[in-house]
């Protein structure tokens, strides 16, 4: 079995600690006992290996922590020891972080997480991506050696640039191999790459590269600065766009890259130099929190997190939908796959083009063993019921991820029941772009899961829940979900302004880290996630959950999908505006209000009560599927200034929406 990414760590951390020796050993040995004939992950028919799976969890949980392999100390200051060299990073001062031996220059991600693969000439001819674009046909594949080749290329057109160590390079880029290429011909030469998702507007790039002050840009579209184009037609075709191709700022990547070597030396970086940064929306709608994360800690927890969350097997294809803009897929399209050899699907398409079964046609015609994808898509297939899933076999599938929102009970049991037939486990994982990997999540046959809830942390991860006062709650609780320690892949900064990073993530508890998520823990210890705090209501005096609320929405018949905001009261401070979609068919009338009002009293209690609700055929959302709360926000509020909306999808929703208000409670 081959464990490229963990060989390597341990090549360079193997001085400083011995438990680290044991710890790979435990991981070879653990594929190697979860290598039985049948590898497929059991839930009812399977116990013992499920059991046996959970023992070796158990195993490696206690090497990893007990003993340490990358978090030991108090509670106080954590060493993470994550390549080359050791790092102390402490909550208690901000997320202050000191390096403390100089061992400094021994990572190269990009040689780490291709070349180590190359050493190994069965790896060679491997697929590291099966590409599928929007339209069916549209199709091509790379094996490894050819990434690294087309990697080493491009590395030498950015040094032929003058890019260097450090720099920092903006891509803004659809899911095309190139973007893949960009992102690690950066990491190949130590330069630090941004990238801006494709959907964003040009006025959202061009903040972001101000802020990071990046000295080039890659396209596939056009932009007034110093860029490399890459013309997806021909590049006549291309260039009738508005803004005309400039020759003293414009080149051509396929005209670069031609001309270019495919031998390039790696560019030895120290444990603790940036990889990349990646911006954030943050919740004003004024994004510019640039999270920064460094090379070894970041490579080290994607390839861990990668390979125990989805229980990565050696012959899995693997399908994660984000896009690489976000860091679903920087961590788990790029770095953690490609660090453990994998094999992965990489979409640009939409999930009901050309129809609502594509999702399921490219399982049966990759053999995905792996999927993951988010809630937001999740609710959307449900919504055409399950004859479309059902056009095709799935029988390949083995575990089901989602990520990015809270997954609510009804969209969860519909994932389990009709796309994984209810013999796959379902990954609920929770993290941010800031916590670099996954933090909250059940590890696949091992945790016992309960839809809708994260469950327990990952290795390393030491969650607290703390009331208003910033004090830890014990047992059955509700409050601030907040980390106590770091683990490897936590953001190290904000990218140029270390000041805003203690400030958004330590201020409001020192010693904490502060996710802005509120969080419940109920009897059994298990995390649920209620959503961002500031999504967080508080009516006469009770904190509520908007996810709450919105998952006993669903949970009727007619309800496709719900979002619920809220407005302010006279009396009880704020009172909740609850828009709905309802299902194919369905009409809305006051009977449907009063059922679905009830429904809320029932499920929640009488404080939850909606006041307003309201028909939303569609609601605004990010081109990523986000729902846009603080959109309709405003819409419930009847204030037409919205801020910066260049991120919805289709804005004619808000005006509809607008047009069809309620004045008057329910
Ligand atoms: O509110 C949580 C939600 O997404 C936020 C992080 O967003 P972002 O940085 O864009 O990264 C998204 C992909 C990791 C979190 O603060 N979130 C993410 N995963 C979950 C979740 N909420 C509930 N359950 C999850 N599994």
């Amino acid at each position: 079995m081959s464990l490229p990414l963990f060989e390597s760590i341990l090549k360079i951390t193997v001085s400083c600690s011995l438990c680290c020796v044991s710890c790979w050993f435990l991981l070879q040995n653990w594929d190697t006992v979860s290598d039985p004939p049948s590898r497929t992950v059991m839930l009812r028919d399977k116990r013992d290996d499920a059991h046996l799976r959970a023992r070796l969890y158990l195993i490696i949980w206690r090497a990893w922590i007990s003993q340490g392999l990358w978090t030991r100390g108090t509670l106080d200051s954590c060493l993470i020891q994550a390549g080359a060299q050791c790092v102390k990073v402490c909550f208690k001062s901000g997320g202050k972080k000191e390096i403390l031996d100089d061992n400094l220059n021994h990572v190269d991600v990009c040689f780490f997480i291709l070349q180590m693969l190359m050493s190994e000439n069965k790896m060679m001819f491997v697929h590291v991506y099966f590409r599928e674009g929007n339209e069916p046909g549209d199709e091509l594949t790379v094996t490894y050696r050819e990434l690294l080749q087309r990697v080493c290329q491009f590395a030498n057109v950015l040094k032929s640039q003058g890019v260097k160590k450090g720099d920092r390079v903006s891509i803004y880029m659809p899911m095309v191999v190139e973007l893949v290429v960009a992102m690690l011909a950066c990491a190949r030469i130590g330069a630090v790459h941004s990238i801006v998702f494709a959907g964003f507007s040009a006025e959202s790039l061009c903040e972001r590269i101000m802020d990071s002050q990046c000295s080039l840009l890659i396209t596939a579209g056009q932009f007034h600065l110093r860029k490399i184009n890459l013309p997806r037609r021909s590049p006549q075709e291309h260039w009738e766009g508005a803004v005309p191709w400039n020759p003293e700022v414009d080149l051509c990547w396929h005209a670069l890259v031609r001309g270019a070597s495919d031998e390039c030396e790696p560019e030895w970086c120290g444990s603790e130099d940036p990889l990349f940064i990646l911006y954030t929306s943050g919740s004003t709608g004024k994004p510019k929190v640039g999270i920064l994360h460094t090379v070894s800690g970041y490579m080290l927890y994607t390839a861990a997190t990668f390979k125990l969350v989805f229980d990565y097997q050696l012959d899995d294809v693997y399908w994660c939908t984000a896009d690489i803009g976000w860091i679903t897929g920087h961590s788990y399209i790029t770095y953690g796959p490609l660090a453990n050899g994998a094999t992965s699907v990489l979409f640009e398409g939409l999930p009901t083009y050309p129809d609502v079964s594509r999702m399921w046609e490219i399982v049966d015609k990759y053999h995905v063993t792996k999927f993951y994808t988010a809630p937001t898509a999740i609710r959307l297939l449900m919504k055409y019921g399950s004859e479309p899933v059902q056009k095709y076999k799935r029988e390949s599938l083995k575990v089901l991820g989602t990520v990015g929102e809270p997954i609510n009970p009804e969209a969860w049991q519909w994932y389990y029941n009709v796309v994984g037939e209810r013999r796959c486990p379902i990954v609920d994982t929770f993290w941010q772009t800031e916590t670099g990997g996954h933090v909250l999540t059940p590890l696949p046959a091992a945790t016992p899961m309960k839809p809708g809830s994260a469950t327990f942390p990952f290795f390393g991860v030491v969650p607290a829940i703390l009331n208003e006062s910033g004090e830890e709650l014990e047992g059955p609780s509700e409050g601030y979900l907040v980390f106590k320690q770091p683990w490897p892949g936590v953001m190290r900064t904000v990218y140029g302004n270390h000041q805003r990073f203690e400030t958004t993530y330590f201020k409001k508890f020192p010693g904490y880290y502060v996710t802005g998520d509120g969080c419940r823990r109920d009897k059994d210890g298990y995390y649920w996630i209620t959503g961002r705090i500031d999504d967080m209501l508080n009516v006469s005096g009770h904190l509520l959950s908007t996810a709450e609320v919105e998952s006993a929405l669903v949970e009727h018949e007619a309800v496709a999908e719900a979002a619920v905001v809220g407005r302010p009261h006279p009396v009880k401070g704020e009172s909740l505006y609850c828009f709905v979609t309802l299902a194919d068919g369905v009409t809305y009338n006051r009977t449907l209000e009063a059922e679905l009002k009830k429904q809320v009293r029932e499920k929640i209690g009488a404080i939850a009560t909606p006041d307003y609700i309201q028909n939303a055929p569609a609601l605004p959302k990010t081109r990523s599927g986000k729902i846009m709360r603080r959109v309709l926000r405003k819409i419930a509020c009847d204030e037409r200034d919205l801020g910066d909306i260049s991120t919805l999808a289709d804005s004619s929703v808000v005006e509809q929406l607008f047009q069809n208000r309620c004045c008057t409670a329910v």
